[in-house]
C-alpha cells in the first residue's frame, strides 16, 4: 500500500523510493486532489537533503514525462536536435544557434521558457520582435520545422505538467537548487519534446544557477545520464558565466546583438560559445556541415527571418528602444578585471528586463549594454555600462545592484576559457 506520508518518511530517512512510490506520487501530484502542496514541499525538501540514486532519478524523470505526452516529431523527416542552457545573463545563443543548425540541415525543436529573476528567457527576447507569437500547436511546430528547419516556441500545456506544479512549489520553498530536482525538471521537458538528440549548455560562474564548477559538472553528468537512459543522445558543454555573454542583457538589445552575429559581426565570446554548441549539435545529428562556414554564408540570417515571419513577426519593423539611457563610468585607470555577471543581471532585471513573479510583464527595451568587458584597458572617467530603461526612476536601484560589481586592476587579467569541459559519449 503506497501512501504520501510513507513516501515522505522514506525519503526523509534516506531510503531509495520504490518505482511504485515514485509513479504514484508524480501521477497524483500532477492530477491534483490527493497530495497536498505541503506534502509535496516536504518531499522536495527531503530530496534536497537526501538526494536520489541514479536509477531512482531515472524513474522519477520518466514519471514526470508520462504526466503529459511525448511529442512525436517523426513527421518532420529530418534529424532533430535541440539545445538547452541552464541559464545566464545575456545568453542569447538560441536566437543564433537555432537558425544556424537549421541551416546546417537539422530540425531544431526549441521549446523555451520565460525568464525568472536575473536570468533572461528566450521567449521574452523573441517577443521583443513586433508581432512574433510564442504559442504554436504541435502541428504548426512540425510544419514549421519541415518548411524552415527551426522553431522557437513556448512549451505546450502537455509537456511535463508535473514539472509545472513542482517547479512552482520549489520556487517558493527554497528547493530549486537541488541537482536531482533541476536535472529531472529540465530533462523531463526535453525528453517530452521528442527531440532525437540534445546538447546541454551547463553554465557555471556568478550569473548561473550553479556557481561552482564541480556542481555544474555533477549536474551535467546527471542530465546526460537521464537523456541517454531515455533514448535521447545527449552531450553537455560546461561554459563560463562569470560575466555577461556578449555585450547586452535585455530583450530587444539581445535581439539586435544576435542579428549582428547572424550578419557576420558581433562579439567573439558569443560566437565562440554558439559555434561550440553548433559543432556538437551537427555531430549528434550526423550531418556533414561546418557551422562556422554556414554562419559566414549568411544563410542562417535568412532562416531566422523565415522563422520569425512564420510566427507573425516582422524583422523589418523597428525594435523597441528605451527612451532613457544613463552611463556608468569608472574613476580609475587600468584594466577591467571583473564585471560581475550576477550584478549586471540583477541591474537589467531591476531596469525592467526581467520579472520577479511569473505573472509580471517585462519591458522589451530595458537592459544593460557592456561598453567594456573584462580584459579591456580602461581610462579614468570611461563609460563601462549603459543602462536602458522606460522608467528613469529605476536607474537608482539598478545602480545599487552594481555596487562592487566593477573592478579595475593594475595588470591585464589572463583571459578565462569559455568552454571548460565536455561531458558525454
Ligand atoms: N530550469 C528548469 O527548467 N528547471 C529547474 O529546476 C531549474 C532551471
Amino acid at each position: 500500500m503506497v501512501d504520501t506520508v510513507g513516501i515522505i518518511r522514506a525519503k526523509r530517512d534516506g531510503h531509495r523510493l520504490s518505482d511504485e512510490q515514485i509513479t504514484w506520487f508524480i501521477h497524483n501530484y500532477a492530477a491534483g486532489g490527493v497530495i497536498a502542496d505541503e506534502q509535496a514541499a516536504a518531499l522536495a525538501m527531503a530530496i534536497f537533503f537526501q538526494g536520489m540514486e541514479s536509477d531512482e532519478l531515472a524513474v522519477w524523470t520518466e514519471a514526470m514525462v508520462d504526466s503529459g505526452s511525448r511529442l512525436d516529431l517523426g513527421a518532420v523527416g529530418l534529424p532533430t536536435v535541440d539545445k538547452h542552457s541552464t541559464g545566464g545573463v545575456g545568453d542569447k545563443v538560441s536566437l543564433i544557434l537555432v537558425p544556424l543548425v537549421a541551416a546546417c540541415g537539422a530540425a531544431v525543436p526549441q521549446l523555451s521558457g520565460r525568464g525568472l529573476g536575473h536570468s533572461g528567457g528566450t521567449l521574452d527576447k523573441m517577443e521583443a520582435i513586433p508581432g512574433w507569437r510564442a504559442s504554436l500547436s504541435v502541428d504548426e511546430m512540425v510544419d514549421q520545422m519541415r518548411r524552415v528547419g527551426g522553431v522557437i516556441a513556448g512549451a505546450t500545456e502537455d509537456i511535463s505538467p508535473a514539472d509545472r506544479c513542482l517547479y512552482a512549489l520549489r520556487d517558493v520553498t527554497a528547493t530549486v537548487d537541488s541537482i536531482p530536482l533541476i536535472a529531472s525538471s529540465i530533462m523531463s521537458k526535453k525528453i517530452a519534446e521528442g527531440t532525437d538528440s540534445l546538447v546541454l549548455d551547463v553554465k557555471f560562474g556568478s550569473g548561473s544557477f550553479m556557481p561552482e564548477l564541480d556542481r555544474a559538472r555533477e549536474l551535467a553528468h546527471t542530465m546526460v545520464d537521464l537523456g541517454e537512459s531515455n533514448g535521447v543522445r545527449t552531450v553537455a558543454l560546461i561554459t563560463a558565466m562569470h560575466t555577461v555573454l556578449g555585450r547586452t542583457a535585455g530583450n530587444a538589445l539581445e535581439v539586435v546583438e544576435s542579428l549582428k552575429v547572424l550578419e557576420g559581426e558581433g562579439p567573439d565570446d558569443l560566437i565562440e560559445v554558439t559555434l561550440a554548441l553548433a559543432d556538437e549539435m551537427v555531430a549528434l545529428a550526423g550531418l556533414d556541415a561546418d557551422p562556422a562556414e554556414v554562419l559566414a554564408s549568411g544563410r542562417p540570417r535568412e532562416v531566422f527571418e523565415e522563422m520569425v515571419a512564420a510566427q507573425g513577426g516582422d524583422l523589418s519593423a523597428d525594435l523597441p528602444i528605451a527612451p532613457h539611457v544613463e552611463v556608468v563610468t569608472v574613476e580609475e585607470a587600468g584594466w577591467l578585471g571583473r564585471l560581475d555577471c550576477l550584478s549586471v543581471g540583477i541591474a537589467a532585471w531591476r531596469l525592467g528586463a526581467g520579472r520577479a513573479r511569473k505573472e509580471d510583464t517585462v519591458s522589451a527595451s530595458a537592459g544593460v549594454v557592456c561598453l567594456a568587458k573584462p580584459g579591456d584597458a580602461i581610462e579614468v572617467g570611461q563609460p563601462v555600462l549603459e543602462l536602458h530603461a522606460e522608467d528613469p526612476s529605476l536607474f537608482a536601484i539598478a545602480r545599487e545592484a552594481l555596487e562592487g560589481a566593477i573592478e579595475v586592476v593594475d595588470e591585464a587579467p589572463a583571459p578565462m576559457p569559455l568552454v571548460v569541459d565536455r561531458i558525454g559519449a
